[in-house]
């Protein structure tokens, strides 16, 4: 069962807490350590009349029994002086239960203004006043759970409740909106519609019944949605006699009663009413996005030719108006798995017990149990799916035209078999390519304080460009075009038809996977496979093929999603590898298409690359530096050209005098030679380089070019190849010393330890190139 669910160190705030429902959920909350404001006007159940007597009963009853309570006899329209009260008695607010109400049931027609307005001031107005009054100290604490209380009468209608009913479905609207935009300050706001016995009710029901259908039937639900290890938010309950239930909204599949230039009429209407009203098939909308975004995709279906971005329903957003969105942090969240999840993932990604080797994946007692990496993207998903761009302001966009462009996933060690790491997202940056419109989103995974993994999902809106923003960003994780050779090698695998069907099993619940009429609306012929999915298949190829299934040497994984992948295709991913760099595409061996491209995986060497572990074997840590920055250079290269326009040459040397000599060395063999001193067999050196070469062997080659003059630059082993603008000769213990920002290049050269012959002036360049390699 867990450990019992404490409220110690919280104050709840229940109004209407002098009987019935209210005072059930006061008591409740006192006894699992919460501090209660029980507020009550004290009034007869028309809302007539007040007394401080039934809060005091409550209140005296909570104290009774040790727990810590204070009364308050406003009226709920007065919510900023009933919230002083919490604020005065115990310093804060956590938790607000709107529960005050009152009957004036009346049949429509009989329904006087006053019958009308008190019910609305009550209900609606008051939940208003109290929660608005709680609402900022909420976010400041970054913590807050409200409930709303509704009714069955608001949700179905009852006669002679029209007042009542309007009032109380007015509430759900109202913690609709509240969760939404609650969210990203982990405020949360659930709507109950309970039956209890109460005097409300006595009027309605048996007495028997009445006494059968306890408050405490309902408190248990209220306690649960307010705790704070509870997720659920927006959420609407019906709840009474020990029974709890969840309502969501329904939609039919529906029918399009338009055709493209010609009226629309209500004989079309009748004429397609028994399908407009078939609930087979029917969908459930979960956010305005999802409701919305279907009607938008029929007046394209309808109009074709007739734009269906948002350019159609408002203007343009110019790049100043998505200002607001670039940077915005998304409501954070926490994503728990266990071996289960990590199982099922790998089932839904092809790993398969017929591969001995894939065991490690799919059997929990294996010896080396381990969680795909790629699993990462599983944990940090929720930050696009969850509906949480549509909280980002200045985001005016049609979700529904949204595609996952291209994904980057970094390790930072291995995924832990089971856990619950913490999400924090933000916009990095929004793009104009022109036919659409980038938003990246970056997401960073946390168990406690320790960081696992890094996670840029890359998202298009088609049709949503062209607003005059820039096209490219230094936030973006490069894709990189692959190798203009023939695969080094290839593995396929089939995918099943049931493919989409269990990988959504993974969280990925979009209908687009699994339902033929949505995918359908989408513009496709069937449902389509995620793309992640695909992913999943190509980065196990990657991990099976060049690190034998190891975790621990995936480092990083970057894609773009090309064409969609239907479940029953063979998935062919090509890989081509260049040091640890794998670079791989993903085709469909049926068509010949390409469905992931620019991709690649980088893998952390089998030698150790820390520093640490360098500098104990006597290695040259540098080395390792030069390869990250010759990585790089494929990514950032061109820019780095244009500001530094230069060849560097460097000569690292090792433990003073001996290392000199070897310089003397590099610097007198031939271009032929230069470069691999320790692999190359003296029979092929000339006399004068087998008596340099004599005096010392590296196990590295310590000399390396750095050219930035064209393209995207170039980074080798060896002298320059052409002429070298600077040569560079520093120790590999300072050239460290530099990369990690503790000695500056410029002092460095005055006192000798950097010594530099050219172009001296490039010198002060020096840190633009190294400056980013700290981290190392
Ligand atoms: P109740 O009448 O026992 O409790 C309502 C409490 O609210 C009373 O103590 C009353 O003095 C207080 N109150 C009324 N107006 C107030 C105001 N302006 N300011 C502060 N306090 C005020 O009724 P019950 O059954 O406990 O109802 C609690 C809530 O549950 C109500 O919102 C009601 O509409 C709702 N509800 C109850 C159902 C039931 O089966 N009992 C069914 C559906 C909804």
């Amino acid at each position: 069962m867990g450990s019992p669910l404490r409220f110690d160190g919280r104050v709840v705030l229940v109004t209407g807490a002098g009987g019935g429902l209210g005072r059930a959920y006061a008591l409740a909350f006192a006894e699992r350590g919460a501090s209660v404001v029980v507020n009550d006007l004290g009034g007869d159940s028309k809302g007539d009349g007040k007394s401080s007597s039934a809060a005091d009963k409550v209140v005296e009853e909570i104290q009774r029994k040790g727990g810590k309570a204070v009364a308050n006899y406003d009226s709920v329209e007065a919510g900023e002086r009933i919230v002083k009260t919490a604020l005065d008695a115990f310093g804060r607010i956590d938790i607000v239960v709107n529960n005050a109400g009152i009957l004036r049931d009346r049949s429509f027609a009989r329904t006087s203004d006053e019958d009308w307005d008190l019910i609305h001031r009550v209900h609606l107005r008051g939940s208003f006043q109290v929660t608005r009054a709680a609402w900022d100290h909420m976010k400041k604490q970054n913590y807050g759970r409200i409930i709303m209380t509704s009714s069955a009468s608001g949700i179905y209608g009852n006669f002679g409740q029209a007042n009542y009913s309007a009032a109380k479905l007015g509430l759900l609207g109202l913690a609709n909106t509240l969760a939404i935009e609650g969210r990203k300050n982990n405020i949360h706001c659930n709507t109950i519609a309970p039956t209890a016995g109460s005097r409300m009710t006595k009027t309605v029901l048996p007495e028997d019944v009445l006494k059968a259908l306890k408050p405490d039937y309902v408190a248990p639900l209220v306690l649960w949605l307010c705790h704070e290890s509870c997720e659920e938010n927006g959420g609407l309950f019906e709840v009474g006699a020990g029974w709890i239930g969840k309502l969501r909204w329904e939609r039919t599949r529906g029918a399009i009663v338009r055709q493209q230039n010609q009226p629309m009429t209500p004989e079309a209407v009748k004429a397609k009413w028994v399908q407009i009203c078939d609930f087979d098939n029917s969908n459930t909308p979960q956010s305005i996005q999802e409701s919305t975004g279907g009607i938008l995709g029929v007046l394209s279906k309808v109009d074709s030719g007739v734009s269906t971005n948002h350019t159609s329903h408002a203007a343009p957003p110019t790049t100043s108006g998505f200002a607001s969105a670039i940077g915005y942090q998304l409501s954070s969240f926490s994503c728990a798995y266990t071996e289960l999840e990590a199982i099922m993932y790998a089932l839904g990604v092809g790993a398969s017990a017929k591969d001995p080797k894939d065991l490690k994946f799919l059997y929990e007692r294996s010896s080396d149990f381990s969680c795909l990496p790629t699993f990462g993207v599983i944990i940090a998903q929720k930050s696009v799916m969850g509906g949480g761009l549509a909280e980002v302001p200045g985001l005016s966009i049609n979700f529904a035209k949204l595609l996952h462009g291209e994904q980057y996933l970094e390790l930072y060690k291995p995924l832990p078999r089971s856990g619950k790491l913490r999400c924090e997202s933000h916009i990095a940056d929004i793009l104009d390519k022109g036919s659409g419109l980038v938003i990246l989103i970056d997401v960073y995974s946390y168990s406690e304080k320790e960081l696992i993994c890094y996670n840029q999902f890359s998202v298009f809106i088609v049709g949503s460009g062209g607003f005059g923003g820039k096209r490219t960003s230094d936030k973006v994780k490069m894709a990189l075009a692959t190798p203009n050779r023939p695969p080094d090698a290839v593995l396929t695998d089939s995918t099943s038809l049931n493919q989409a069907a269990l990988y959504r099993l993974s969280g990925d619940w979009n209908p687009l996977h699994i339902d033929p009429d949505f995918a359908s609306l989408a513009g496709f012929d069937k449902p389509i496979l995620h793309g992640l999915c695909t992913f999943g298949f190509s980065a196990r190829h990657v991990l099976k093929q060049f690190a034998d299934n190891d975790v621990s040497r995936f480092k990083a994984i970057k894609v773009r999603f090309a064409k969609p992948v239907y479940p029953g295709q063979t998935v062919q991913t090509e890989m081509w590898k260049e040091g640890n760099r794998i670079h791989f595409q993903t085709k469909i061996r049926e068509t010949g298409d390409i469905v992931i491209s620019n991709a690649y995986i980088d893998l952390v060497p089998t030698s150790d690359v820390s520093a640490k572990t360098l500098s104990e074997g006597g290695e040259l840590q540098s080395t390792f530096v030069f390869e990250e920055i010759g990585r790089r250079l494929k990514d950032v290269g061109h820019e780095v050209v244009k500001t530094v326009n230069g060849a560097f040459e460097w000569h690292i040397t090792k433990n003073g005098k001996v290392a000199a000599k070897w310089i003397r060395t590099i610097c007198g063999m031939t271009l032929r030679t230069c470069g691999l001193p320790c692999d190359i067999t003296e029979g092929s050196r000339s006399e004068e380089e087998k008596t340099s070469v004599a005096i010392r062997r590296p196990r590295l080659a310590p000399t390396h070019a750095i050219d930035l003059k064209s393209g995207s630059g170039q980074m080798y082993q060896g002298p320059a190849k052409g002429s070298a603008d600077i040569t560079i000769v520093i120790s590999d213990e300072d050239f460290m010393q530099v990369v990690l920002g503790k000695l500056d290049p410029q002092k460095a050269f005055f006192s000798g330890q950097l010594k530099a012959k050219g172009n001296i002036m490039l010198a002060q360049k020096l840190q633009l190139i190294l400056k980013d390699y700290a981290k190392l």
